[in-house]
């Protein structure tokens, strides 16, 4: 068992305005996720034991998450291979939003390939609710911020949420897809992932095709 960072901001992890860092807390709970580790910037303690060895971890082992705790609307990060990846619960509004501003994206279906096969989908995710991301600009590398309940219409006029990099002004939806006329080339990674039951997320591979 091991620790992982939970933003305290019901809407998600890194939702405060880039200027308001303040504002961002983390919260240390304790949780079913095997060899996860916080986000980038939270201090976030763990059991060493119940994590994989650094050589396994540096062989790029897979990370076994209990998502059972994650509310609708919030976020938590866990780090796999070295890379923050983020697991968000979306709302059936939020989901349902997805879909109002997709002429304003690069690449609204998909069509590079920046997910697996099972993730070349509107909601580019396995199931719907959850969506799972690496959270690294795919323009040079920044983090980019969460910005929930209404955040994120500074930056995108009439879109409640979703993701901005501060470093040079890209922007992502709620399903990891860039906006067009900014720096980053293409959609945010979704990395391989699978279920095993409904509360269990192991990141870095995908289930065999029966
Ligand atoms: S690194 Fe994100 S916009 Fe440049």
């Amino acid at each position: 068992m091991s620790d992982v960072s939970v933003d305290t901001n019901e809407s998600a992890t890194n939702s405060e305005q880039p200027q308001s860092s303040g504002r961002r807390k983390f919260l240390t709970v304790g949780t079913c996720v095997v060899g996860a580790v916080g986000a980038a910037g939270a201090a976030v303690p763990f059991v060493a034991s119940w994590l994989p060895s650094a050589k396994a971890k540096a062989a790029g082992a897979d990370v076994e998450v209990d998502i059972s705790s994650i509310q609708p609307g919030q976020m938590i990060g866990v780090k796999w291979r070295g890379k923050p990846v983020w697991i968000v619960r979306r709302t059936p509004e939020l989901l349902k939003s997805l879909s109002a501003h997709e002429e304003q994206l690069s690449d609204p279906n998909s069509e590079v390939a920046q997910q697996p096969e099972f993730a070349q989908n509107q909601y580019r995710s396995l199931k719907e609710e959850y969506l799972v991301l690496v959270g690294i600009c795919t323009h040079l590398g920044c983090s980019p911020k969460h910005l929930a309940k209404g955040a994120f219409e500074e930056y995108a006029e009439g879109i409640a949420e979703g993701f901005f990099c501060p470093c040079h002004g890209s922007k992502f939806d709620m399903a990891g897809r860039v906006f067009s006329g900014v720096p980053a080339p293409s959609n945010l990674v979704v990395p391989l992932y699978q279920y095993v039951g409904d509360d269990t997320i192991i990141i870095g591979s995908e289930a065999e095709a029966s």
